[in-house]
């Protein structure tokens, strides 16, 4: 059962039917987040096709195709701790929504001394000025949560908050092409791929895997969203 969310929510926002509450980060959340098992698990991922036609013509060109490849057995891919960490999300131009499940029986496991609520999903989102774009920096659902709506309520609010804050005209992000799961939930919620890059992850733990960038607009000029 997904939330109907109001067109610009204001945080916090709760969705008492489920016990959810959405609300900006403290720096008390910090430990509640990194317990968020954010891994996943898939049995199809893309791969890309290299092509050249015309060799030898003089006129050389190329092409290529993202294709879905099933895998022989699923992969479970887990993320490094600090994998997005920036150290900057104290400043200005960054926001964290958190999503804190408020139900009696989470809070036995809510990590925080003094915070009874465990973090359940969090949104964090960084402003690019000079393209006016929204960053996505990092969106994790824990996995019991998924497929709920939160992910979507969450880029929602990334969407109207950024707006509210700054002149943004498109939201973007980053995505390997293993996390097919993630790649079709963003092309639900109307991502468009913008483009890839190989070797965004050589010498990483992700060597060997490529980034696709997403980007969509936001809809309506900037002067009129607030
Ligand atoms: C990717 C992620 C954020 C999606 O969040 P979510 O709360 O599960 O997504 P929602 O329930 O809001 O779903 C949004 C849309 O995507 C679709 N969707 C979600 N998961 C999907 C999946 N595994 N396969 C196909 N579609 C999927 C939903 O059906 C929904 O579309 P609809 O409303 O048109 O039916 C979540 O799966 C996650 O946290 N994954 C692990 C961490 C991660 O990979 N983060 C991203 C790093 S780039």
């Amino acid at each position: 059962m997904a939330t109907t969310m109001p067109d610009f929510p204001k945080l916090p926002f709760t969705d008492p039917a489920r016990g959810l509450n959405y609300r900006l980060s403290t720096s008390d959340d910090e430990a509640s987040m990194h317990t968020i098992d954010s891994s996943f698990v898939t049995d199809r991922v893309f791969q890309i096709e290299f092509n050249t036609s015309n060799v030898g013509s003089g006129d050389p060109g190329f092409g290529l195709d993202i294709k879905t490849v099933t895998l022989d057995s699923p992969l479970h891919k887990s993320f490094p701790d600090d994998e997005n960490s920036d150290g900057d999300d104290e400043s200005s131009d960054c926001f964290t929504v958190v999503v804190e499940d408020t139900n009696p029986l989470c809070a036995k496991d809510a990590p925080t001394p003094g915070h009874n609520n465990k973090i359940i999903a969090f949104i964090s989102a960084k402003f690019s000025s000079w393209n006016s774009r929204l960053i996505i920096t990092d969106i994790e659902i824990n996995s019991l949560y998924r497929r709920q709506g939160i992910g979507r309520n969450l880029m929602r609010l990334a969407e109207r908050l950024g707006s509210a804050r700054w002149p943004v005209r498109h939201v973007w992000l980053e995505v390997s092409n293993v996390n097919y799961p993630a790649i079709q939930s963003y092309l639900r919620m109307g991502f468009k791929i913008a483009g890839l890059d190989i070797s965004l992850y050589v010498g990483t733990p992700a060597e060997g895997e490529f980034a696709i960038f997403m980007w969509k607009e936001v809809s309506g000029p900037a002067e009129t969203r607030s």
